[in-house]
């Protein structure tokens, strides 16, 4: 098979062809070093689509997110399902969805997703409140005098048993506490594998990472979980397994995402300010003083109102955000960009949109490695045009994907944050420690999701004297 696939040429009418000089790895690791400097430099060479082989596979790149509703277009023939019954079941170690084994699984799976959204999002981000609410009292406020923290462990270590509490039910967190953190540090082990997993490397390869799945699998073997927020029946043993992929759904990105709208903020003590002040302001806007030993509350409709708040986090997904949006073409088909140009593109070939380019494009972004938490804001409203060549673009922040394959969490992802970082500076003076270097991505996990930083960051906490 390798050498079949080694042997492939660009026909006519396809993208540039870029193979690398080790045949089954091709471009993989120059992509895995620096996929952005990577793909830029092939864009120079070949221009706004090109296919690459990586691990084994022949990805053509769309580079140009104004070329993105054409490959939204051609949902016939690039399909996403094709893509994510193939990765996903091998990395959570379940059945394909759209199997027969399990007739009406696909529709349980959509509704559950529908759980996230809608009305049900009231209910959802209210529960999360107290459930983070809780945490944060029962870990980390009634301390005075300054604290000192790791700050990517706190943001998990947080998010995590709120998420648990939220999704899965209070039996579960307490189960988890017992276990003095194990099911937390199994999902950070599996989470490391995680890059290793959706690129198709075998489990039995990866050391005890098929026990370490199995152990948090079983975790949802519980029948007070199976009551759970996700509503699949789980009586049948390998259905716990969606549960499980829906903690890592809920996790994977939002721990990674929390922390840097975290590290901006502290390190941009005038942004924090002006967020601090946005979100006491719209507390009294509804009669509420703050004061440190009063719960906090903060429902839908005001979460909505912290304008400034939500640009800071929406700009921390533009610095850090590197998933790649994949497609499978299920037909050898041409691909059309616009009126003029079409590609050929054959079977079985992925098509991936890599926003990260366009995140950072300083077309379109000036300065785009800055972190300017307004962004995103414009005179107390939504800042939403944004250009290139002077075309307003449609797709310019791509964070939660695209089109069939969009993240049905992203509104309570993006409320659960603001509810966390409302928190957070309502009751604690933040500081970074001295002696430390700027945070860097760490570059390893490119096209997997938001990138986790190189290394953690030490910082200090007070409670507020308010
Ligand atoms: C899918 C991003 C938070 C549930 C996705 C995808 C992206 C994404 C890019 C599409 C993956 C693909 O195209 O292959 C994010 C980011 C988050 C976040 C950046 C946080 C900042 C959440 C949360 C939940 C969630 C909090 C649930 C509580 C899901 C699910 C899918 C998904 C279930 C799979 C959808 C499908 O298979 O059709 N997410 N997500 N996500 N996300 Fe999120």
């Amino acid at each position: 098979v390798q050498v079949l696939a080694d042997s492939r040429l660009q026909r006519e009418n396809e993208p540039p062809l870029i193979k690398g000089w080790i045949p089954f790895l091709g471009k993989a690791l120059e992509f895995r070093k620096d996929s952005l400097k990577f793909l830029l430099e092939q864009k120079r060479k070949h221009g706004d689509i090109f296919t690459v082989r990586m691990a084994g596979k022949d990805v053509t790149f769309v580079m140009d997110s104004s070329l993105y509703p054409y490959i939204i277009k051609h949902g016939r023939q690039l399909d996403f399902h094709k893509f994510s019954d193939k990765v996903s079941p091998a990395t959570f170690g379940y059945q394909p969805v759209h199997s027969k084994l399990h007739p009406g699984l696909k529709e349980q799976i959509h509704r559950s997703f529908k759980l996230l959204q809608g009305d049900n999002l009231t209910p959802l981000t209210e529960s999360m409140m107290g459930n983070l609410m809780l945490v944060f009292r029962h870990d980390h406020l009634g301390h005075s005098g300054w604290r000192s923290g790791c700050m990517y462990q706190f943001c998990l270590s947080v998010m995590f048993e709120a998420t648990l509490l939220t999704l899965f039910g209070r039996p579960a967190a307490a189960r988890r506490r017992t276990g003095t953190n194990a099911l937390m540090d199994d999902f950070v082990k599996f989470d490391n594998k995680f890059p290793h997993l959706i690129t198709e490397v075998p489990i039995w390869l990866l050391g005890g990472t098929r026990a370490v799945r199995q152990k948090l699998i079983n975790y949802f073997l519980l029948k007070e979980v199976s009551e759970s927020f996700t509503q699949i029946n789980n009586t049948l043993s390998p259905l716990s397994a969606y549960h499980f992929a829906m903690l890592w759904a809920a996790l994977g990105n939002t721990v990674p995402a929390t922390f840097w709208a975290m590290y901006y903020l502290v390190s941009h003590p005038e942004a924090l300010q002006v967020v601090r002040q946005e979100i006491q302001e719209v507390l009294s806007l509804s009669g509420v003083e703050f004061s440190s030993d009063t719960n906090v509350k903060l429902h839908r409709e005001q979460l909505d109102k912290l304008r400034c708040l939500e640009s800071a986090i929406k700009e921390s997904l533009r610095l850090s955000s590197a998933s790649l949006n994949v497609r499978m073409a299920l037909e050898d088909f041409s691909l059309r960009l616009g009126e003029s140009r079409s590609f050929a593109i054959r079977k079985g070939d992925a098509i991936a949109m890599y926003p990260r380019t366009t995140h950072l494009d300083p077309e379109i972004y000036e300065e785009p490695k800055k972190f300017r938490f307004d962004r995103y804001v414009h005179n107390g409203a939504e800042k939403t045009d944004f250009y290139k060549d002077d075309q307003k673009l449609k797709y310019y922040l791509i964070p939660f994907g695209s089109g069939v394959s969009m993240c049905p969490g992203r509104h309570f992802a993006i409320n659960e944050i603001k509810q966390f970082l409302s928190l957070l500076l309502l009751y604690f003076d933040l500081q970074l420690e001295d002696g430390q270097s700027r945070a860097e991505f760490d570059p390893s996990r490119s096209g997997v999701g938001i990138l986790p930083p190189s290394a953690d960051v030490r910082f200090r906490y007070r409670l507020r004297v308010v």
